[in-house]
């Protein structure tokens, strides 16, 4: 088996900030109710020219470069999101294109587990050899189908994207522990009603709430807690390791509450704990990648490093990750 690595990092996030304030001014709602329930106190929104593929491309772009890789070394492009460019084809074929990839591309719905998910499957293509470099990338344009009238969930969501290369490598690390999980039951607590093929959009549907995201927010919260310490202590076992052995946890970005509860269960101490929802929101497949690249810009990330990961979303799914930091960032 071949070790996966982590060789290029890539993020971006539209110019346009919706701030609290803004927000106040939209539904009945405040600064003070928002910071507190969620710590969240701005999310990046895109404008009428920008959408997942552009967010993508810029991330992956980044990503490549970082890599120093030719476009071409690409053997696959996984893209996880649920607000894709169209229903079909892929965003994953849109990248590929822009970026001069000539290789296998699709997307991957795991909401906001999916970048976790793509990771996962990238390391399984590399560690059997069959892949050299796989580029995964989360992206999310949550207010295309956010309803600005409902304040339950409009304060929580942003757009973003965030990208990873995994390569082959020589070095033990990358990869060494990971879990992923579906409980399909009540997909309605988490859902965009209109839009698939049981509620096709229509005339008299398109800008209705059910065209829009709906969310039963405190159920989800429950499962969230649940969730996030029982799947990262899964993939830690998994790994050999216990959560002590984490050097920096990076969770899900999608309400502070939520990753303080998980960050409590593990006993891990704020220090180990990445946060940056507070600028960006919950978005979705793209905020722990976009948060791998901020710890790393940050200089939390040195080679050596174990990071633990873990994601919650629609479906419901979740998805942990344990992976060792093997190359330079500096
Ligand atoms: N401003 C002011 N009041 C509000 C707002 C708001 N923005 N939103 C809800 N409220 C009100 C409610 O109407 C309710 O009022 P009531 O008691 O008069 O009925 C009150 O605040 C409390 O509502 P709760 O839902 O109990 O508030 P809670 O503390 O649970 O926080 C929240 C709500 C932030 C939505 C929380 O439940 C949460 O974060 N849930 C998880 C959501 C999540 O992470 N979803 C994303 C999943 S990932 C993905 O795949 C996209």
């Amino acid at each position: 088996m071949t070790y996966s690595a982590v060789t290029g990092w890539g993020m971006a996030v539209p110019e346009k900030v919706l701030t609290n304030a803004d927000l106040e001014r939209m539904v009945d709602t405040s600064d003070e109710w928002i910071v507190s329930r969620s710590g969240i106190r701005a999310r990046h929104i895109t404008g009428p020219d920008e959408t997942a593929s552009t967010l993508a491309i810029t991330a992956g772009r980044q990503a490549i470069e970082r890599a120093r890789l030719d476009p071409v070394d690409l053997d696959l492009i996984i893209v996880a999101t649920v607000t894709g460019d169209y229903s079909f084809p892929s965003t994953a074929n849109l990248v590929q294109d822009a970026l001069g990839a000539r290789c296998a591309a699709f997307d991957l719905q795991a909401a906001c587990s999916g970048w976790i998910y793509g990771v996962v499957m990238a390391h399984q293509f590399v560690a059997t050899g069959a892949m050299r470099h796989v580029l995964v990338v989360g992206v999310e344009v949550l207010s295309k189908i956010t309803d600005y009238t409902d304040r339950q969930t409009c304060v929580l969501f942003g757009d973003g994207a965030g990208a990873a290369i995994i390569s082959a490598s020589d070095t033990p690390g990358g990869v060494l522990g990971w879990t992923l999980g579906s409980d399909g039951a009540e997909p309605e607590r988490l859902y965009r009603p209109a839009g698939g093929s049981r509620l096709p959009l229509t005339r008299e549907n398109i800008g209705t709430h059910d065209a829009c995201i709906n969310m039963k927010g405190s159920e989800v919260f429950k499962f969230a807690t649940r969730i996030m310490g029982t799947a990262m202590l899964e993939a830690l076992a998994q790994a050999q390791m216990t959560a002590g052995d984490i050097d920096l946890f990076i969770p899900h970005q999608a309400n502070l509450r939520i990753i303080e509860a998980a960050s409590k269960r593990l006993g891990l101490p704020s220090e180990k704990v990445f946060v940056n929802l507070e600028n960006y929101g919950n978005t979705s497949a793209a905020a722990i990648p976009i948060a791998l690249c901020e710890a790393i810009d940050q200089g939390r990330i040195l080679p050596g490093d174990r990071l633990g990961m873990v994601a919650f979303g629609a479906g419901l799914t979740w998805a942990a990750l344990v992976l060792q930091w093997t190359t330079p960032t500096t």
